[in-house]
Order: C-alpha cells, then structure tokens, then sequence
C-alpha cells in the first residue's frame, strides 16, 4: 500500500474521520557538492521517491496533535509558548511552527497522522523531509501562501535554532523546490537554480553502510569553522570565493589540516559546475570519474569518510555498468551514491549487497532512487467506497 493510503487510513482510525489534505516532503540524495553549501559554494542533489507523508484536518484551537506510525507515538503540544523538551522527532514538528512564529506568520493548529520511508539518519535527510511537511501542513491548515525559498528557509532556521545543527540549505531547498525527473544544480550563495533532467538510463543508487553518526555536536561542526578559519586566510567572505588559481598562489602559512579542507571545497565547487556540464552533454563516464575524485577527496582532503563508506564505495566502483561512487551527505557514516548504468540496476543491486554483506558482516540498504518532486500537497488517497468500509469496520 502507498504511503498516501497509509496515512489516510490511519487517520480514519485516530479521529474518526476522512483527512481534509496530506502533504508530503521528500528525502534527497546528493549526487556531487558535499561540504560546500554552507561555503557559499554549488551542489547538484535530486530528491526522491521517499518521502515524509502527514494526513491532516484543521483545529478551532492552538494545539497540534499528532500520531506517528514509524514510532508509534502520540503526541501532543500547543502552539502557544513552544519550547524544546529533548530530542524526539516531534522536535521537528514545533521547530517548524517555531521558525513561522520568529518570522511572524501565524500557524493554526491541526491534528494528524504521520509516516515515512527515509531511512533515519542515514543522510538521506530524513530531517529537512520532516521539517517541510510540517512546514507545508502549518501553511495550508493556516492559508499561508506556500513559497519554496521562504519554506527552505524556515526549514533551516529550524534545523540551526531550534535542532541545533548548523548546517547548509542544500537538503531544505531541493526537498521544497526539486522538479520530478531532475535534480537541482543550486547556487548557496544566491540560491539561483537548475533543474538538469536525469535522463532514464542512469540508474541512481544510495547505498546505506548501516553505520551511522549523529550530526549534531560532531565533525560538523568543526568543518564549519575550518573553513571559516581557512577563508579568513585568504581575506574572502567564503570559501566561494577562492579560486583554484588562488588556492595555488596564496596557501603560504596557510595551516596543512586548513588548506586540505580549502582544497576540498575549491576542487568539489569546480567538480559540481563540470558534473553538470557532464549530465547536459550525456557524457556518464566523465560524470563518473568527476563523482569518484569527489569522494577521494572528501576522504582525503576533507576527511570525513569511514572505513563502511570506503568499503562500500570501492565495492560499487567495481561493479559492471557503474560510472562512479562517493559518500553522500555529511558522511562518518550513512550513505554512499552510485551512478549506474540503468540496464544493469538489477544486477548491481544484487552483487553490491552480497560483497558488503560479505565483507562487513553489516546489512546493507539499496535504494534504487527515482528524480522527484519537491514538497507537495495531495488529495487523501481514498476512494469513498474505502473510505465507507473502514468506518463500516469501526461499526459507525
Ligand atoms: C548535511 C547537511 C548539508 C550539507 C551536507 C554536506 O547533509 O545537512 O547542509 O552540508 O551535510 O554536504
């Protein structure tokens, strides 16, 4: 069953009645421009086919109450004096109407039922798919006009203020704004934006290690200030803003742990505007290549990959018919992504999951993702007929 008709069932059976509306956010995977959003700099993710679901109806009064289906959790708060109490998921849900409130919108109350299929914290952005839909469901229940950017913003302002991460804008835009059949080729510095057709013979693949590592507090973080440190050497606002020919003639004194990060940043910048210049002119081996110098040196420059991430990567790369492999995401753990050729998914699919398994003795996720599109708001998956036979079960 879908996860609209999940959804939209399962409310039926929590209050008793048919859905007014259900949203849905999805997920995203980057294809190419890790660590370079929050330097200003271009990344190119596609959303996917998985995704965050809440079917929903309006309230007369301040309060949000909601069941979650993946938690099986009931939970309620008002929307009158939010505050943050620990980190569970809901977090995300009143960091979402929090950001509406700092930015003076007024969202109403709702009540629903909430589901996905985004594997939690493995960087597929589970996170930002959250925050979107609760973020979609505020705007509809409360009539206010549903603009991309101002939802990406809000979405990050909750992740930074409210979550605590601070992260870029990358998986809150694309999971907003992307166009089915595309992934989005985005400028952080201006949010200007792209969307490149990924054409039907390229399979894209996120592969989860099974490993994870909570964001919050980590690696990140510190990233973040290295970077900051780094274009403090070069006297620029961001990393952005330095070229390679820059980088080659101005590193003196530049600290070696420093001037790796930069060099990340400079050369993944570089590799996203060659990547999409690869995708447009149907050139997958040059594409695969740009993705597989992507990861070395997210590994070795930057140094955020893992022993899983490395495992998995060099076992797709090795697999007939895939261009190239990287970790995707914030990496230390999660997901790795493979272009692949898209006649031989099946194929791929079935030797990438036996050689890891193998080798790793962990388990690990296949995901084989289709180009879609970005928040959305769809009609309750019910037919009345349905829709009359669960409320004939409940004998109303
Ligand atoms: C996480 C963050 C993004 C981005 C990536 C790394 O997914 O949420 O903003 O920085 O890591 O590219």
């Amino acid at each position: 069953m879908s996860l609209l008709k999940t959804v939209s069932l399962a409310f039926i059976e929590h209050f008793h009645e048919k859905p007014r509306l259900v949203v849905r956010a999805p997920g995203r995977v980057n294809l190419i421009g890790e660590h370079t959003d929050y330097n200003e700099g271009f990344v190119l993710p596609m959303a996917i086919d998985r995704a965050v679901w809440i079917a929903l109806q309006p309230r007369p009064d301040r309060q949000v109450l909601l069941h979650s289906l993946d938690f099986n959790e009931s939970v309620s708060f008002s929307l009158d004096g939010l505050e943050k109490e620990g980190e569970s998921w809901v977090e995300y849900i009143k960091g979402a109407a929090w950001a509406m409130q700092q930015a003076g919108f007024e969202p109403r109350g709702w009540e629903g039922v909430i589901a996905g299929d985004i594997p939690i914290g493995a960087g597929l952005s589970s996170s930002a798919a959250i925050q979107l839909a609760a973020l979609r469901a505020f705007s509809e229940i409360s009539r206010i006009r549903w603009d991309e950017v101002t939802a990406a913003e809000l979405a990050l302002k909750a992740e930074q203020e409210w979550i605590g991460l601070k992260c870029g804008i990358m998986d809150q835009m694309v999971s907003a704004a992307a166009r089915q059949g595309h992934a989005m080729f985005l400028d952080c510095r201006d949010l200007r934006r792209d969307h490149i057709h990924i054409p039907s013979y390229l399979g894209v693949v996120a592969l989860d290690t099974g490993t994870r590592r909570g964001l919050v507090g980590s690696a990140y973080n510190t990233r973040q200030v290295e970077c900051e440190e780094a274009a403090r050497h070069f006297n620029v606002r961001s990393l952005r803003e330095v070229s390679p020919e820059m980088l080659a003639a101005q590193s003196a004194g530049l600290d070696g742990k420093l001037l790796r990060r930069a060099r990340h940043v400079v050369s993944e910048n570089r590799r996203v505007v060659e990547a999409v210049t690869a995708l447009l002119g149907a050139e997958l081996d040059r594409l695969g290549e740009l993705v597989n110098e992507s990861h070395a040196s997210l590994r070795d420059d930057f140094e955020v990959s893992s022993e899983a991430l490395d495992r998995m990567v060099g076992i797709a790369v090795g697999q007939p018919g895939c261009y190239g492999a990287r970790l995707t995401g914030a990496g230390f753990g999660g997901c790795a992504v493979a272009l692949v050729d898209g006649r031989r998914l099946a194929q791929f699919h079935a030797a990438v999951a036996a050689h890891y398994r193998q080798e790793t003795g962990l388990e690990p996720g296949v995901y084989i993702c289709r180009p879609s599109q970005g928040t959305s708001r769809e009609a309750p998956g019910l037919r009345l007929a349905e829709f009359i036979r669960s409320g004939l079960k409940r004998g109303k």
